[in-house]
């Protein structure tokens, strides 16, 4: 299937950097595999081309990737036809099963799903007309919240941010992983704001490359002062005593506070507590899953070897070799010193703190 259009609107229609918005009907999304030498936008108008979108990585990042969800079960209910409740509340829950379905490791996306179906009220003192106004503003209410925890988070976070910070991130945690201001990223812009001579190194993120695609792009537009490294360098830097801070996202956090994020998180966790660098991971609670127990059962998403075999569409590994493409890994809760929430910073122990965090309250700050 073709998107119904592709349109370059670098220079009209915004200003201000984000992910995804409402045209009118359709669904905006800004096309992150083109970024950053191109911003074309996708508009989708139906609930299929925005599923599509997310499998494609067209959106990605775990509180992203849920609004967009979100929105598209709103494309969805609108589409449905059904001249009862019944009908209407089986079809809609049918495409929540899809949804759900599009990437398996974060869990924002479960969790603004779950939330899209309980925006519909059991009894049936409504109509499907009401159904569906219900379930766009839901939709519509996940993205402003999505941005008032992101806002808390920083604040909360930019206090344990030194002065003269030299801070090490991973993948991409901004404004284009979430509906806006970002996650780790948000704690660094809101820290910069007070301190700019604070400075970020962005790890590059094979093989997908958020980092050096997508994080220095947002941070040279903020002017933030970014370099960036292979993931390899790393290691080499923090020897050489040139990092204090590392901050990175998360996809989903276990009951014990193991969290799965971008392949090569774990890697950066091990090499921060080998140098003693306070390692922390800044995530609304809706990344949290109480359900799971511990990292082993939390689900890794594997992707297309060709995302390791080709460079820029170039193949660069021998035809036919086996490859193990894991998009996630799991950095052990002990490899922590702590998670920024929107409700406050979590400490050991985490089952405690995570418990606590996640009775206070359904997300809002
Ligand atoms: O595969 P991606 O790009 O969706 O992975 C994104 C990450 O791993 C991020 O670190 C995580 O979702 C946190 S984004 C605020």
């Amino acid at each position: 299937m073709d998107w119904p259009f592709e349109e370059d609107l670098a220079s009209t229609k915004r200003s201000v950097l984000r992910a995804i918005y409402w045209d009118g009907d359709a669904v905006a999304i800004l096309d992150q595999r083109a970024l950053p030498q191109r911003e074309v936008w996708l508009r989708c108008t139906d609930v299929k081309q925005v599923i599509k979108a997310i499998r494609t990585m067209a959106i990605r990042g775990a509180p992203a990737i849920g609004i967009a969800a979100a929105m598209a079960l709103a494309l969805g209910a609108r589409d449905i036809q059904a001249a009862d409740l019944q009908t209407f509340r089986r079809k809609f829950l049918r495409l929540c099963r899809l949804l759900k379905e599009t990437r398996p490791t974060a869990v924002n996306l479960a969790w603004a799903v779950d939330r899209m179906y309980a925006a519909i009220p059991g009894n049936q003192e409504t109509d499907v007309f009401d159904l569906r106004r219900r379930v766009r503003e839901q939709a519509d209410a996940l993205l402003r919240q999505d941005v008032l925890v992101n806002e808390s988070m920083a604040r909360i976070g930019a206090e344990i941010v030194p002065k003269g910070a030299r801070i090490i991130t991973y993948c991409n945690t901004g404004t284009l992983a979430t509906g806006g201001h970002g996650t780790a990223l948000g704690v660094i812009r809101t820290a910069f704001a007070v301190d700019p001579t604070l400075r970020v190194f962005a790890c590059e993120t094979r093989p997908f490359l958020q980092g050096a695609r997508l994080t220095t792009y947002e941070l040279m537009a903020d002017g933030i002062p970014v370099t960036l490294i292979t993931d390899n360098a790393a290691g080499a830097l923090m020897a050489r005593k040139g990092v204090d801070l590392v901050l990175v996202g998360a996809d989903r956090i276990a009951a014990n506070g193991d969290t799965a994020n971008k392949i090569g998180t774990y890697t950066l966790g091990v090499l921060a507590k080998r140098h003693e660098i306070p390692f922390y991971v800044v995530a609304p609670r809706s990344s949290f899953d109480p359900a799971v127990p511990d990292g082993s059962a939390i689900p890794l998403e594997e992707r297309d070897p060709a995302e390791i075999t080709q460079l820029g569409g170039r193949v660069v590994a021998p035809a036919g070799v086996p490859v193990w493409n894991p998009a996630f890994d799991i950095t052990p809760h002990s490899l922590i010193n702590g998670f920024i929430t929107e409700v406050g910073i979590l400490r050991k122990p985490f089952d405690r703190a995570i418990r606590k965090a996640l009775r206070s309250g359904t997300g809002a700050p």
